[in-house]
């Protein structure tokens, strides 16, 4: 996807001069490994098509200043002042990489403010990380306008320290890995212990076969309560268990886990367990035979979700249902619950069957249409011009 037309312009409409730069980053959508990031455990997500752009200068009045092609107004904060903001709305993303970058130690005492223009396509609130988007285009271009000279993991938990912080949504640090470390045709393994990462090869155009994201319009966010009390059950369920992270058990562990946990509890710490194996198994079986042979691990994880960990929702049981009817090699939520989007393996020939199936089933149930994209494993957050 390139730079949107205008964008440059725009820019120098409302700040007087032209950008000296746009850096953006993709949306992502999880191949695999749904809320195994925050146990310490495995995730295989990739960058999609859909970027989020930010036009940037330095100017002279030290105000880190960001405007948005989608909201008239600007928002800003002194540079100096990063230590004593409260941040709203969809800004507190942008301004909150700065504060977070302060708050790991960056001395910006000489630094420059810089003005923002922010130009998006990741599709807000479907899931697909537009939150994770934005703070990996401001990261990476405030990295190169100050010099700081940070690597992707750094910026990565710059990101993510601006989600739990500046946001207040206690979310792990997937999202921000997979839009930085994304590459075209290959999803990103993250060990979440060591923070290691691999590009794991996909070859879907090789096996004829396509990515579709079936966005519910069911609206999310991680900062409302539902992902931070599973986070909340996997932290009992660790403790119980004797462990610091549920990482640290295996599917033998389970046998005593349902002895010592209530029944919800329990069943919370079996998705996790059998997740991070289900991670590992997707990532062996691309290597050993390709994509084609890992349906039954997406669909396993979806089940796994809408029944241990309950974080569906009936609109994406509905889209993941018609999908398999239809021909999907396998498909399961994708991203955090409660909403959001569904992703799908499907043959390239049946796509467009499937998702007139998938249409259809949700127009059944009175749901609202959802959005169906074909999306294509990306390139990560990059410097553009
Ligand atoms: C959201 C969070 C991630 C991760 C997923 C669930 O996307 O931002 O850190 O926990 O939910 O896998």
């Amino acid at each position: 996807m390139t730079v949107p037309a205008g964008l440059a312009d725009r820019f120098a409409d409302l700040s007087g001069e032209p950008p000296v730069g746009i850096w953006s980053a993709p949306g992502r959508a999880n191949l695999i490994g749904e809320h195994t990031d925050y146990n310490n455990g495995f995730v295989l997500p990739f960058a999609i098509d859909d970027r989020t752009w930010c036009a940037a200068r330095a100017n002279d009045v030290g105000l880190l200043r960001v405007a948005s092609t989608a909201q008239p107004s600007t928002h800003s904060v002194a540079v100096a002042q990063l230590d004593s903001v409260g941040f709203e709305g969809w800004s507190g993303y942008a301004l909150g990489v700065a504060w977070a970058l302060h708050s790991m130690g960056q001395d910006l005492t000489d630094a420059p403010g810089i003005d923002i223009l922010i130009d998006s396509t990741v599709p807000l609130g479907a899931g697909l990380s537009s939150s994770a988007a934005l703070e990996s285009a401001v990261a990476i271009a405030l990295n190169d306008l100050w010099n700081l000279g940070l690597d992707r993991m750094t910026l990565a938990k710059v990101g993510q320290l601006a989600e739990n912080g500046a946001i207040g949504a206690p979310t792990g640090i997937m999202d921000q890995v997979a839009t930085l470390f994304g590459q075209e045709d290959h999803a990103v393994l993250l060990d979440c212990a060591s923070l290691r990462t691999t590009a794991v090869p996909l070859h879907l155009e090789a096996h004829g076969l396509s990515l579709l994201v079936m966005d519910s319009k069911v609206k999310h966010a991680h900062a409302d309560g539902g992902y931070a009390s599973r986070r909340e059950a996997c932290e009992r369920g660790a403790r119980a268990m004797g462990v610091p992270f549920l990482r640290d058990l295996t599917v033998a562990d389970l046998t005593r886990a349902r002895e010592v946990l209530d029944d919800e509890t329990f069943r919370r710490v079996r998705h996790v367990v059998t997740e991070n194996d289900r991670v590992l198994a997707t990532v062996e079986a691309l290597s050993t035979v390709g994509p084609d042979a890992i349906g039954s691990l997406l669909l396993a994880s979806h089940t796994s979700m809408r029944d241990d960990f309950e974080i569906s929702v009936p609109e994406i049981d509905t889209a993941v249902e018609a999908a398999m009817d239809a021909g999907a090699l396998g498909a399961r939520l994708t991203g955090g619950g409660f909403g959001g989007s569904a992703v799908a393996l499907v043959p390239t020939a049946r796509k467009d069957k499937i998702a007139d199936a998938v249409r259809t089933a949700c127009a059944e149930h009175a749901f609202a249409e959802p959005e169906i994209l074909d999306v294509s494993p990306a390139q990560g957050a990059r410097c553009d011009q």
